[in-house]
C-alpha cells in the first residue's frame, strides 16, 4: 500500500515477513479500530475532513467493528494491522475518501495508543486475578491461625510460627504486587494520539477530544516522548516479573513441603501428575511450572529493557520487538496466578506433622533466652550463649528438646556465666511450650493468633479497596467504549 512512491513496488519476501508485525497485531485490532473512529470523529468536528467524508469513513469502520478481525486480509506484505485496516476502509469507500483517514496521524502514535489501551484492560484483569489469590490465601489462613509450624531462616529450622502467619506473608506480598500493577495502570493511561510521527501536526487537531473518546485520563504531552516511550510497558513487565518471583517462592515452598522429607502439606490430586514408570509418584507439576514461568518473566523483562537500552528518540522499528514480550508477560502471569490461586484454595496442610517438626528443632530457644533476660535479669547476649550451650550439649547427648529440664539450663549457665540463674522449673517449661511461645508474639505483624487475625482483617480491607478502584477503572473504560460507539452510530445516517 505504501510502496510505488519513494520505493519500488515490492519488498523482498523474506524481508517483508521478517519486519511485519501482523501476527502479534491481532491482539490490538479492536483498539486500533476504536482509535480510527475517535480520530475520524475529531477530524470531522474540526473540519479537517468534511462531515460527509467523516460519516463515510465511520460507516466503513463500524462495519469492520461488526465483522471483526476476520474481515481483514492479514498479509505480511501489508506490514501491520494499521495498514490492513486502512486498506479495508479504502476498499469500501475508495481511495479518494478512505485516503483521508490517515490525515494528522501516524502509525507511531497509533500503535503506542493501541498498546496502552490493550494493556489497560490486561492489567485490570491481572489485578482481579491477583486479588482473588490474596483472598484465597486469607481464607485458608483463617482456618489455620492455631496451626503451629516451624519457621525457617537459611532454610534451617528457626522459630515456631503458624501456617496462617506464613500464608499472610504471601498475601501481603501479593497485595503489594497488586499495588504495583495499579501504578503501572496509571502510567499506561496516557494518550499518545496526535503526536503523529514524532513532531505533532500543523492541522488544528483536538488531542484532548481523542483522548476522552478513548477513555484516557490524560494526553501524553511531548509528542516525541509520546511515540518513543515504552517505560509504561517496562513498568508493567517489571511489576509482573516481581509478582512472578513472589509466586515462584510460594510454589517452591509447596514443592518442598509436599516432599516425603518435610511431609507438611498434601498437594491436591487435581494439581499433580504421576510418573510414566514409577507408579507411586505424585509430582507437584503445577507448582513446578509456576516456578519456571518466573524465569520466563525475567526473560521478558530483560528482553524488553534491552530493546530500549540506548535506543535513540523517537520511533525505531526496534520498538515492535518489545510488544510480543509484553503480551507474553501478561499471558504467562495471568495463567500462573489463576492456576496457583486454585491450587492454594485446595491445599491440604498436615497440622500434626507441622507441629512435630516445630518441636524438633529447639525452635523455642529464642523464647528461653528472652525469658532469662526478663526473669533472671541477665543480658540477652549472655542468655543467648547459655541457651546455645544447653542446646549443643543436648545434641551431643542425643536429648530431644522436650526431654530438657531446668538442670540442663543451669549446667550451661554455670559453664558460660559462672553462676546459676533465678528461674523456676515451671517458668523453664513454659518457655519451651510452642503454644505459649506463639501466644507471646503478639506484636504488630507477629504470629500470635490475635495478631494474625488482625493482619487478615487489614489485608481483606486493603484488597476490597483495591477491588473498588479496579472496578471503577474498568467501568470508566467500558463507558468510554460505549460512548464512542454511540457517537459513531449517531453520525452514520
Ligand atoms: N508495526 C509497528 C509496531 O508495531 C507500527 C508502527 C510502525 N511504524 C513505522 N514507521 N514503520 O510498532
Amino acid at each position: 500500500m505504501l510502496r510505488g512512491g519513494r520505493l519500488g513496488k515490492t519488498m523482498d519476501e523474506m524481508a517483508s515477513k521478517y519486519t511485519s508485525s501482523m501476527q502479534t497485531d491481532v491482539r490490538i485490532f479492536k483498539p486500533v479500530v476504536h482509535i480510527n473512529m475517535a480520530h475520524s470523529i475529531m477530524l470531522a468536528e474540526r473540519r479537517i475532513i468534511s462531515p460527509e467524508d467523516g460519516a463515510a469513513i465511520l460507516r466503513a469502520l463500524y462495519e469492520l467493528h461488526e465483522r471483526g478481525v476476520e474481515a481483514l486480509e492479514l498479509k505480511p506484505e501489508l506490514e501491520d494491522i494499521h495498514m490492513a485496516i486502512e486498506k479495508f476502509i479504502v476498499g469500501i469507500v475508495g481511495e479518494e475518501i478512505g485516503g483521508k483517514l490517515h490525515t494528522a496521524k501516524s502509525r507511531n502514535d497509533q500503535v503506542a495508543t493501541a498498546i496502552r489501551m490493550t494493556l489497560r484492560k490486561d492489567l485490570l484483569e491481572l489485578e482481579a486475578a491477583l486479588l482473588e489469590l490474596v483472598n484465597n490465601l486469607l481464607t485458608v489462613a483463617e482456618e489455620h491461625v492455631d496451626t503451629i509450624m516451624p519457621g525457617y531462616t537459611h532454610m534451617q529450622i528457626a522459630q515456631p510460627t503458624t501456617f496462617a502467619h506464613y500464608l499472610v506473608a504471601y498475601a501481603s506480598a501479593f497485595l503489594r504486587d497488586a499495588e504495583r500493577i495499579s501504578q503501572a495502570f496509571d502510567q499506561t493511561n496516557y494518550c499518545p494520539m496526535g503526536a503523529c510521527a514524532l513532531a505533532g501536526t500543523g492541522f488544528s487537531i483536538d488531542r484532548v477530544r481523542v483522548a476522552r473518546l478513548l477513555g484516557f485520563k490524560r494526553v501524553m504531552e511531548n509528542t516525541m516522548d509520546a511515540v518513543g516511550a515504552r517505560d509504561f510497558a517496562l513498568q508493567a513487565i517489571s511489576a509482573l516479573a516481581i509478582l512472578m518471583i513472589n509466586l515462584s517462592r510460594l510454589a517452591e515452598e509447596l514443592v518442598i513441603w509436599s516432599s516425603a522429607e518435610f511431609d507438611m502439606v498434601e498437594m491436591p490430586d487435581e494439581f499433580t501428575a504421576t510418573s510414566s514408570i514409577m507408579p507411586q509418584k505424585k509430582n507437584p507439576v503445577v507448582a513446578e511450572i509456576a516456578r519456571a514461568k518466573a524465569a520466563r518473566l525475567s526473560g521478558d523483562l530483560v528482553g524488553a529493557l534491552s530493546v530500549m537500552k540506548a535506543l535513540p528518540q523517537s520511533y525505531s522499528l526496534d520498538l515492535q520487538e518489545l510488544t510480543p514480550l509484553l503480551w507474553d508477560a501478561v499471558d504467562q502471569t495471568l495463567d500462573s496466578v489463576k492456576v496457583m490461586s486454585r491450587l492454594v484454595g485446595a491445599i491440604k496442610p498436615k497440622p500434626d506433622m507441622m507441629r512435630k517438626r516445630a518441636q524438633r528443632g529447639f525452635t523455642t530457644a529464642t523464647e528461653l533466652a528472652d525469658l532469662l533476660v526478663r526473669k533472671a535479669g541477665i543480658a540477652f547476649r549472655e542468655a543467648h550463649a547459655a541457651v546455645g550451650r544447653m542446646v549443643a550439649k543436648a545434641i551431643e547427648e542425643g536429648k530431644s528438646p522436650d526431654a530438657l529440664v531446668l538442670d540442663d539450663l543451669q549446667a550451661a549457665c554455670r559453664e558460660i556465666l559462672g553462676k546459676e540463674v533465678q528461674l523456676t522449673e515451671d517458668e523453664f517449661r513454659s518457655a519451651l511450650d510452642l503454644d505459649k511461645c506463639i501466644e507471646a508474639r503478639g506484636t504488630i505483624g507477629g504470629p500470635s493468633p490475635r495478631s494474625v487475625r488482625e493482619q487478615i482483617k487489614q489485608l481483606r480491607r486493603a484488597a476490597k479497596n483495591r477491588e473498588k478502584l479496579r472496578k471503577a477503572r474498568a467501568r470508566a473504560i467500558e463507558k468510554a467504549e460505549k460512548k464512542l460507539l454511540k457517537e459513531v452510530r449517531r453520525r452514520l445516517h
